[in-house]
């Protein structure tokens, strides 16, 4: 395995492969490590050298192989540490103290997000602020994971980074809120943080509310898809693990203060999807119109180039491979669900009380 080390390269901070400081392997804490993103990108730090700690409070809702499975594969492969714990009732300085580099994935996520201003404040922005001020205070990387959400309905596509904010939605706005507050820390405590914008992010272990999720389900429960999107919507979309690359990248190379997009197989339209995911199923769409939501942008398309030049990095997966490997853990899960009902039936029926 590749070792890793905390240095600066050309000048710049960051924690590298190939960094100055030669020796023992990094440290670095994933927060939301048993969530859709975090569980894998736990995987890809492994890979790439890194001893890994995942904190996370399962508070979201999942599918294999995140959540609960995370928990369980984590342990019986001996991947990397875990602590339950509430990011927002922990002594997070403490938590830190005990790493080289920080990727903050927490959050409570998601453009439909239901939860209030004041929880959404908590989760989404303090806990955020927290992190930054201690990692700030300890001269430790953190990587901010914010999303394409903040430019709302963004006047140029592909959208560089850039362009103006204009969140929709209040879980939106906490993004582009926590934001503010690493680029504020950065400038006035020197905190060496990185953001990065992650589009829609899919593949195996992808949260149920997700629209992908939500429409393989349906195909394979043979129930009509739920479909509030406008015609012409479109979406960039990143492959769980491209994303994972993206933000080691930024961790390894980012330069401190700057936010980064992270493009996937590019601006797909919505509707084109269905064709796809029927090939994929084996079934065929029927679909049941829902009414548009108001946090809804009509068209995601990442501009890269960022990325590409001070990163390195490029995605490399198909939108056809993300989506049969996601439908592919969806059938797995669905079958092992209907396996274990199907243990769990009485093997002689009672018999009906007249
Ligand atoms: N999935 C996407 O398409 C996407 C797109 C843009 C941005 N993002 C951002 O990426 C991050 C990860 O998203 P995801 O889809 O993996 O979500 P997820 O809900 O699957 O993972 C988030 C994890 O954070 C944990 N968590 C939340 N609050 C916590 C707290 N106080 N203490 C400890 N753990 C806590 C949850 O339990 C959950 O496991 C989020 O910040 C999200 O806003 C995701």
């Amino acid at each position: 395995m590749e070792r890793v080390t905390v240095g600066v390269e050309s000048g710049r901070a960051g924690v590298s492969p190939r960094g100055w400081r030669s020796g023992a392997r990094l440290r670095v804490l994933v927060t939301g490590g048993l969530g859709f993103v975090g569980s894998h990108l736990c995987l890809t730090l492994r890979a790439r050298g890194f001893e890994v700690t995942a904190v996370d409070c399962l508070r979201s809702s999942y599918l294999p192989p995140a959540g609960p499975a995370a928990l369980a594969r984590f342990a019986e492969q001996d991947i990397c540490a875990v602590r339950l714990l509430d990011l927002a009732r922990c002594d997070v300085e403490r938590l830190v103290a005990g790493h080289d580099c920080v990727v903050h994935l927490a959050a409570l996520p998601g453009v439909r997000q239901r939860a209030t201003l004041g929880e959404l404040w908590q989760q989404n922005v303090a806990v955020t602020a927290g992190l930054v001020a201690a990692c700030a205070r300890l001269g430790k990387r953190i990587v901010f994971a914010s999303s394409s959400s903040v430019y709302g309905d963004a006047p140029a596509l592909p959208t560089p980074e850039d362009a103006p904010l204009a969140p929709q939605g209040l879980y939106a706005a906490s993004k582009a809120a926590a934001e503010g507050v690493c680029r504020q820390l950065h400038r006035s405590r020197g905190a060496d943080v990185v953001i990065v914008r992650l589009f829609t992010v899919f593949g195996p272990g992808q949260r149920p509310d997700m629209a992908i999720s939500r429409w393989i389900a349906a195909l394979l429960r043979d129930e009509p898809l739920p479909w509030s999107a406008p015609s012409g919507a479109r979406r960039e979309l990143t492959v769980v693990e491209d994303a994972c690359e993206g933000i080691a990248a930024a961790l390894e190379r980012g330069v401190a203060g700057r936010t980064y997009n992270i493009p996937g197989c590019g601006s797909v339209a919505l509707e084109d999807l269905v064709p796809a995911l029927e090939r994929l199923t084996g079934r065929k769409a029927r679909t049941a119109a829902r009414e548009q939501h108001p946090a809804d942008v009509l068209a995601t398309a990442a501009c890269g180039e960022r990325a590409r030049l001070e990163l390195g990095f490029a995605p490399r997966r198909s939108l056809l491979d993300g989506l049969a490997r996601q439908v592919e853990a969806m059938a797995a899960d669905l079958a092992a669900g209907a396996r274990s009902r199907r243990q769990r039936l009485p093997l002689s029926p009672t018999p009906a009380v007249a």
